[in-house]
């Protein structure tokens, strides 16, 4: 299965706005004081984790990602305290964090409770670790994506790449980091995304979810695909005159290494 696709920092910045507030909902759980060192796990474009400047001013913050597009368009955020690095979290190690934050990230790691321990470990005593998962995996926008990918003429391409990690609700995380010996604050919320402009849940999961299948086709049937999949979204999610309601159920957990 492949589990991360080539990534286009300006897709992804499409809906910036509605992508950010799930990251400051997740932040603003954050009860950290005296901070000093802060990592984030999947940094992507890096506009967010140069937001956590203002939050931590003190802090040096190192963003760390597996993807080198990604990481580029991060360059531009770069400062004294404020550095960008190539990396996979399933191998990344540190030792005395004050704050650890991965979003919107994990969902692409299928061992991801596994790197837990890790995580924690990365902390320091009274340390904190935030994490956001999107839990949208049976909404239309995905459920119309593998019953398509799984379909001929796409699916000899297509089909694996449209299968993704089951991932953890509220529950599992609490399990799972309370094991960890940290005091866990979990929660799901589903948001109402008004999305302005035509073919905007297209455009949103073009950024995201939908990258892995639309990269696995040759260009004459991904141009297909497009078309065929963008025309069962509109269906699915309609266009009204104040724009088109996309629901996202995402996952939060929130937890701090007991001192
Ligand atoms: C949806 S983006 C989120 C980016 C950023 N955290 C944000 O909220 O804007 C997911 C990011 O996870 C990164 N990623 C996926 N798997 C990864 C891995 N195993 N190690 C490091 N980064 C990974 C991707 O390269 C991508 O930049």
């Amino acid at each position: 299965m492949r589990t991360s696709p080539v990534w286009s920092p300006q897709q992804y910045g499409t809906y910036a706005d509605e992508r950010a507030r799930p990251f400051r909902d997740l932040v603003e759980r954050v009860h950290a004081t005296d901070v000093r060192s802060v990592v984030d796990l999947g940094c992507g474009p890096g506009a967010l984790t140069a937001t956590l400047r203002e939050v931590w001013p003190e802090a040096m913050i190192r963003g760390i990602d597996s993807s080198p597009q990604m990481l580029e368009a991060a360059a531009q955020y770069a400062d004294d305290h404020l550095t960008f690095e190539l990396g996979d979290v399933r191998e990344w190690t540190g030792s005395d964090a004050d704050v650890i934050v991965t979003n919107a990230t994990l969902q692409w790691v299928p061992e991801q409770l596994d790197l837990l321990p890790g995580f924690v470990r990365a902390l320091r005593p009274g340390g904190w670790l935030a994490i956001q998962i999107p839990g949208n995996g049976d909404a239309p926008s995905h459920a119309i994506l593998r019953e398509l990918a799984g379909t001929p003429p796409y699916a000899e391409y297509a089909k694996d790449a449209s299968l993704r990690p089951d991932v953890p609700g509220p529950a599992e995380y609490v399990d799972a980091l309370s094991a960890e010996g940290c005091v866990v604050d979990a929660w799901e919320t589903t948001y109402f995304h008004l999305l302005s402009g035509d073919n905007a849940v297209l455009e949103w999961v073009k950024g995201t979810g939908a990258r892995p299948v639309l990269q696995s086709l040759p260009d004459d049937l991904r141009v297909r695909f497009e078309a065929e999949y963008g025309a069962r979204l509109a269906a699915a999610y309609p266009q009204k005159e104040y724009g088109t309601l996309l629901p996202f159920r995402r996952i939060f957990a929130v937890a701090q290494k007991r001192g």
